[in-house]
């Protein structure tokens, strides 16, 4: 046993599923996922998205579940211990700064979820039309000042439930709200479903048209996968630092990333009958959320409440989702630099905050700093591609080779086996055929294409 101070764990394997699920479902689901299958043509991205999901997000959560739970530390040091005195552990470095680069922009984005819950409180939406919908959400984003101020709120309440530690905060939330969501949403759907044209918007998410996907395309597909399951960036590895030693970390991943997915399936069904119905374009981009649905539940009897507690599911997610991202650096800065918890989770929201007004302020090319581009990208959208499309994967590439080439296998099974009370032979053996071979040169091959060193 090491003799460091006392750590937390979840309390049970309800709770370990629980946690792990609100770190995967956040915006991602309701908001970026929507927005991206938008984006980029509907059926054959989702088609992509799911492969990555199964071929590369599967094994790569797996293994950090296992470098998490064997070694009960935070992403930088728990790689220090498996191979200590080698270069393995700047993934947890990398991932600490990959944090820090989604949460400049998620707490913006999260932010605006804050603000459109204090709004449909105020019955702002009452009679929405398609027009004033886009109007709203304009004047939302634009601010400058009320955009600003909402991040900040989003960033003390994350701050706030950080310092009371992992049971009292983490697991307490997500243990009460995940399932909420879930009702929630599926109420969404059915309301979506049965407006008029519902079905032009349930083709365009299941109609698969190769002619549609790019390279660009599936790299957006594969920076999804990641960025949905949380990983890449050691979240999952210092997740899996708190799990139950019982746990069965095969059945985890699996009902995780099956959950998460049917969440941003149900969250694609609410949205895109909504759009075609409303004869808006899918590819509107990042406010796409925000117009479509305020307007699935206008004219809806009990309109107004479903559409608040609609909107306070979506701040719950997102809010869940980044106590995983910014348990990041706060587990590092508290494990590894001797701060208190509560002065970790201070220094980070604060750096957090400072650096993600530049994304709020950059989010449209008529905000404040909306002129300023870096290789063509506001700050917004730059601070999103590094993340998810270059260090995420880059991350997850990494993983899989030091869980394919420099980790013992015995151990590995050892673990994964729970010291050999599951009989999971089979599985481990796919789990290694695809940390070896099939992960890295998938994510090898989507990486050349998308700068241009290989052409389909
Ligand atoms: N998975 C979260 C979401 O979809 C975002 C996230 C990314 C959380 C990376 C932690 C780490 O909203």
């Amino acid at each position: 046993m090491s003799t460091s101070k006392k750590r937390e764990t979840f309390s049970s394997g309800l709770a370990v599923f629980f946690a792990t699920l609100g770190s995967a479902v956040g915006l991602g689901n309701i908001w970026k996922f929507p927005y991206l299958t938008g984006q980029n043509g509907g059926g054959a991205f989702l088609l992509v998205y799911f492969l990555c999901i199964l071929f590369v997000g599967l094994p790569i959560m797996l293994s950090e579940f296992y470098i998490g739970r064997k070694t009960r530390k935070n992403a930088v040091g728990a790689l220090e211990q498996l191979k200590p005195g080698t270069q393995w552990k700047n993934i947890g470095i990398m991932g600490v700064g990959a944090s820090c680069l989604i949460m400049f922009f998620y707490s913006c984005v999260a932010g605006w979820v804050y603000f459109y819950l204090f709004k449909a409180l105020l019955g702002d939406f009452a009679n929405v039309t398609m027009e004033t919908a886009k109007a709203q959400f304009g004047s939302v984003i634009m601010g400058p000042l009320s955009p600003i101020v909402w991040q900040f709120i989003v960033l003390a309440v994350v701050t706030a439930i950080l310092a009371m530690g992992v049971k009292q905060g983490i697991e307490k939330i997500t243990k009460t709200l995940m399932p909420l969501l879930f009702v929630l949403i599926i109420i969404c759907d059915i309301r979506a479903l049965t407006l008029p044209g519902a079905s032009e918007g349930i083709y365009f998410l299941f109609h698969v048209d190769f002619g549609q996907l790019s390279a660009a395309a599936i790299l957006a597909a594969l920076g999804l996968a990641f960025f949905k399951l949380s990983l890449g960036m050691g979240t999952m590895m210092t997740y899996g630092s708190y799990f139950t030693q019982d746990n069965n970390m095969f059945k985890t991943a699996i009902k995780v990333a099956f959950s998460d997915t049917l969440v941003s399936m149900l969250a694609g069904l609410a949205i895109f009958p909504t759009v075609f119905s409303f004869g808006m374009e899918p590819t509107a981009g990042p406010g796409l959320l925000f117009m479509t649905i305020p307007l699935v539940f206008s004219q809806m009897p009990f309109g107004t409440i479903l559409l608040i507690a609609f909107f306070f599911l979506t701040a719950i997610a997102a809010t869940t989702a980044m106590l995983s991202l910014v348990e990041v650096p706060v587990a590092y800065l508290s494990e590894e630099k001797g701060m208190s918890r509560k002065s970790a989770a201070i220094v980070t929201s604060s750096v957090m905050f400072a650096v993600g007004i530049l994304a709020t302020l950059s989010v449209d090319k008529a905000s404040v700093l909306g002129h300023i581009t870096i290789f063509g990208l506001g700050f917004f959208d730059l601070f999103d591609y590094i993340s998810s499309n270059i260090l995420l994967p880059l991350g997850g590439l990494f993983i899989a080779l030091l869980m394919g080439y420099s980790i013992k296998q015995e151990e590995v099974v050892t673990e994964l086996s729970n010291h050999g009370q599951l009989k999971i032979a089979g599985l481990v053996k796919g789990y290694f055929f695809l940390v070896r071979y099939v992960t890295p040169i998938l994510l090898i091959i989507v990486f050349l294409s998308s700068i241009g060193i290989i052409k389909f």
